[in-house]
């Protein structure tokens, strides 16, 4: 895409939007199959696997510690991994882009193998915390080095031998609890990480998928996990689920549009990230979820969305791990809701690609809607109409507040014009033709 046409603007749409389609794959399963592929003896083969430039950066990734990595014309991805502490040391910077999964959850494998090596990423990444999984990883024996304030890029010299990692993780991160168990998994004896909240288990489901074995225990709202370290990770196939916080876009195109229908088939239903679909039940909004199945180890279904009045609630603080990626999308909806939408305890919001609080309340403010934030709460007012639009609204290299703000122009009186959209394809290559298919209308800004 060249640099004119990243800025794109929303018009609202003509008509109802209508249609049936599928998502690209699940962001999170997508680099988990190919880190678990690389560390797998024999060939994984994927299919679904997300191509998207997030996921592209772990494949170039794990070529470079020296798994082999190709994909057939038919869009399957093959993996012939080295096996648990089998990967070589990278002769060069390992450039994670703009993927805070993908620079974490490496840290977490590159922590016990006996290498070094140097990462870094793109500005956002640059700005992100990486201290939380730099503090409880150096406890396997493996030295950091970061730049002021634990950012990137950094260096790490993994130990001869790993210890295996006992660790609390302070602030519920998937993340986090993801880059100690894949540490964990080259270290002899028991990894035990414990998290406050529980959190998206897809590591925990794909390392049981590969072989490994992991206990996995109720602790309040949480969980403690156990992993016997050193397991011969066996190669699996990999069928990788429709990405729920993509199709959160569509749902809401689909929510917002008077008239509108969509079928959205094949959508990961993990229900550790289905907090949106429960909030936007209370909320009163239409959605059945027909064919419920179980897909390579993941709930999956198909969404049908129907459009239809929907009032505000109150979003519990509890919800926000299950649905930390779509709280800007559940903005934009909230505010074409009849009524107040609180949404509570959104300080991990700050640390995303974006300062994410400060972003999507940017966005509804410049496009007309009511909306402030109380500490780490945030209030949208809605009074069941069409905003004003005609804002420019900042996308801060921000894939997730570029496609809430294109959605919101589908509804709005004046076009909604977005800064930067290019970021878009690190999670959802093809968003704007799959919107303007179904019936949107966005193109280049004037
Ligand atoms: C992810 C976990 C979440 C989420 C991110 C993907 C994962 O981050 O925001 O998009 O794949 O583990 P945190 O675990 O840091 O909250």
């Amino acid at each position: 895409m060249d640099v004119v046409a990243r800025k794109l603007t929303s018009r609202h749409a003509a008509g109802p939007l209508s249609g049936r389609m599928t998502v690209p794959g699940d962001k999170s399963i997508s680099h988990r199959a190919l880190m678990f592929g690389a560390l797998a003896i024999g060939e994984t083969r994927i299919t679904g696997l997300l191509e998207g430039e997030d996921v592209l950066r772990t494949a170039a990734a794990m070529r470079a510690l020296g798994a082999e990595v190709t994909h057939d014309a038919d869009g399957t991805w093959r993996v012939a991994g080295r096996g648990v502490g089998g990967l070589d040391e990278p002769d060069d910077v390992l450039d994670m882009g703009n993927s805070g999964t993908a620079a974490r959850l490496l840290c977490g494998i590159l922590a016990s193998h006996h290498l070094f090596a140097v990462m870094t990423g793109d500005a956002s990444l640059r700005r992100r915390p990486m201290r939380r999984v730099i503090d409880p990883l150096s406890a396997c024996g493996a030295r950091f080095v970061a730049r002021e304030g634990g950012r990137l890029p950094l260096t790490v010299q993994g130990p001869v031998e790993a210890l295996p990692l006992e660790y609390r993780v302070p602030v519920p991160s998937a993340q986090v609890k993801s880059a100690c168990l894949l540490c964990g998994l080259n270290a002899p004896g028991i990894t035990r990480i414990e998290e406050p909240e529980a959190t998206r288990d897809h590591s925990e489901n794909m390392l049981r998928h590969f072989g490994a074995t992991v206990h996995v225990e109720e602790a309040g709202r949480g969980r403690i996990i156990s992993l016997q370290g050193q397991p011969e990770l066996r190669a699996a196939d990999v069928v990788v689920p429709g990405d729920p916080s993509s199709a959160a876009f569509l749902v809401a195109a689909a929510l917002l549009v008077p008239g509108s229908r969509l079928t959205i088939d094949g959508v990961g239903l993990n229900e550790l990230r289905c907090g949106l679909f429960a909030t936007l039940a209370e909320m009163g909004a239409d959605i059945a979820v027909a064919n419920r199945r179980i897909e390579g180890g993941e709930l999956v279904g198909d969404l049908v969305v129907t459009h239809g009045p929907m009032r505000g609630v109150d979003v519990p603080w509890e919800r926000a791990p299950s649905m930390i990626d779509e709280y800007p999308i559940l903005a934009v909806i909230a505010a074409h809701a009849e009524g107040t939408t609180r949404m509570r305890g959104l300080k991990e919001l700050r640390v995303k690609e974006s300062d994410r609080l400060a972003a999507t309340a940017a966005l509804l403010a410049e496009n007309g809607a009511r909306v402030e934030v109380e500490g780490d709460d945030m209030i949208v007012h809605g009074d069941g109409r069409k905003l004003a639009g005609g804002g420019l609204v900042a996308t801060h290299m921000d894939h997730r507040i570029a496609m809430a703000a294109l959605v919101l122009g589908v509804a709005t009186e004046q076009p909604v014009t977005v800064d930067d959209a290019g970021f878009i394809d690190t999670s959802f290559p093809g968003f704007v033709a799959l919107m303007n298919g179904l019936g949107a209308s966005i193109g280049p800004a004037a």
